[in-house]
């Protein structure tokens, strides 16, 4: 595994991206895969709630469109965005519907690195989010 801290900071650096004008939160992931890559997903919200998509699905649906399937570990950033523009490190658990989208890509032992309010981060897995998860086996 990558150094946690090291993926965390890429999850900052594809927050920086983050549009996210509604909800005031920048959320980044880094996500690696078991080559080593790294691939950074920022939130990209909408005037249509409905259609917003989540920093972690974002950066999953692109590893997968460039042809990569097989993943380690994911880093999420989260942020707080003042009216000036100053950004509060936020605690930011992948929701349910990014939890269940990991799922279809990555075992129960997949890294889930969370940053947190100190600049720290704490350290899971995808089995722990998500027990007794629904899968049809494909
Ligand atoms: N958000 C994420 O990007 N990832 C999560 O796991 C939870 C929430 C985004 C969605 C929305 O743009 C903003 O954070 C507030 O919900």
């Amino acid at each position: 595994m990558t150094d946690p801290g090291f993926l965390l900071e890429e999850a900052r650096k594809a927050r920086e991206n983050s549009y996210s004008p509604y909800s005031h939160f920048a959320v980044g992931a880094a996500l690696l895969t078991e080559d080593g890559e790294i691939i950074r997903g920022c939130n990209v919200e909408n005037s249509v709630n409905g259609a917003s998509n989540c920093a972690e699905r974002t950066a999953v649906f692109s590893a997968v469109a460039g042809g990569r399937k097989n993943f380690s570990a994911i880093a999420i950033a989260g942020a707080r965005v003042l009216p000036d523009g100053t950004l509060v490190e936020a605690f930011c658990p992948p929701c349910g519907v990014c939890r269940q989208t990991l799922l279809e890509f990555c075992r129960e032992d997949l890294s889930v690195i969370i940053g947190k309010e100190d600049g720290t981060y704490m350290v899971t897995t995808l089995g722990e989010l998500m027990p007794l998860a629904f899968d049809l086996g494909n």
